[in-house]
């Protein structure tokens, strides 16, 4: 790696989670369909001893230590490397964030070690990075055909939220999985509809540890979203909105009225190779 490398760390959403059993080891097997945004962090890798260095509006909400996810990466990986992280994204929000900063990491080291999924369950999808569908513990990936490009509206209610905690209070774990085979979502009614009919099963869990969520879903429902759902064990909610300029105004008035919540609106990311 003779020269400094820049890869971006889209943000992770579940358009939709199920919750479908739980292993004996205590980890939970999913049916989701994952995308990902042009909006994310942002990861460069120097030639240097393994180090990191945290920029952007959420540094703050991370501390430079040995167990952050960007620096077990590189040591999984059994390389050096100078990392600055710049931190754009609202830290353990359920849109990716640390698992989207390792996967950028490992494609900026063009490594892919073993046991990947030791650093986090959706580390395997987030170096995908591309619309899939995904199962298992968050390994098994089938990619989706291309998908309509859709205008999205992001809200978190400035907390974050602990994934095991909300996993440990989810009242029913043996969910129905999603239709299958899926019909064809290359068409927006279609993937609309579909979604309509799909749920996220850490939503309600999520709602009685944080209910803050419930008021960000009613803000995106009010604005006449096509589909609002949280992604990931939470706390940011997303909305799906007919075109970018009413996710805008979305976006504008959610914001003024909410001074503490972050708020924002995104495109899908071009698929990675
Ligand atoms: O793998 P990751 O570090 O993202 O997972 C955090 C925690 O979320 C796990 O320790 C586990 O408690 C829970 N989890 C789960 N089932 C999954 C993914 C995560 O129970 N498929």
């Amino acid at each position: 790696m003779p020269q400094p490398r820049r890869e971006a760390a889209p943000a992770k959403l579940n358009l939709s989670l199920h919750v479908t059993g739980r292993r004996p080891d205590g980890y939970h097997l999913l049916d989701s369909l994952v995308v990902f945004l042009e909006l994310g962090d942002m990861v460069t890798v120097a030639p240097g001893p393994l180090s990191l260095r945290l920029t952007g509006p959420f540094a703050q909400g991370l501390a430079v230590e040995p167990d952050n996810l960007c620096l077990r990466a590189a040591r999984l990986a059994g390389r050096e490397a100078r990392i600055t992280l710049e931190k754009n994204l609202p830290v353990a929000s359920g849109i990716g964030g640390g698992s989207a900063d390792a996967a950028a990491v490992l494609r900026a080291l063009e490594a892919r070690p073993e046991r990947l999924e030791t650093l986090g369950a959706d580390v395997p999808v987030c170096l995908a990075s591309r619309p899939v569908r995904m199962r298992g513990l968050g390994e098994i990936l089938t990619p989706l055909p291309p998908l309509p490009p859709l205008a999205v509206l992001l809200v978190n209610p400035g907390c974050g939220l602990s994934t095991p905690q909300v996993f440990k209070s989810l009242m029913r774990r043996d969910n129905p999985p999603m239709p299958d085979p899926l019909p064809d979502l290359s068409d927006a009614g279609m993937l609309i509809g579909f979604l309509q009919d799909c749920r996220n099963d850490l939503e309600a869990p999520a709602i009685a540890l944080m209910p803050e969520i419930s008021a960000c879903l009613a803000a995106i429902r009010a604005e006449g979203a096509q589909l609002a759902r949280m992604s990931g064990s939470g706390a940011t909610c997303f909305g799906l909105f007919a075109g970018a300029a009413e996710a805008e105004a979305a976006r504008a008035r959610i914001a003024a009225a909410n001074p503490g919540w972050w708020v924002a609106t995104s495109g899908l990311a071009p698929a990675k190779l």
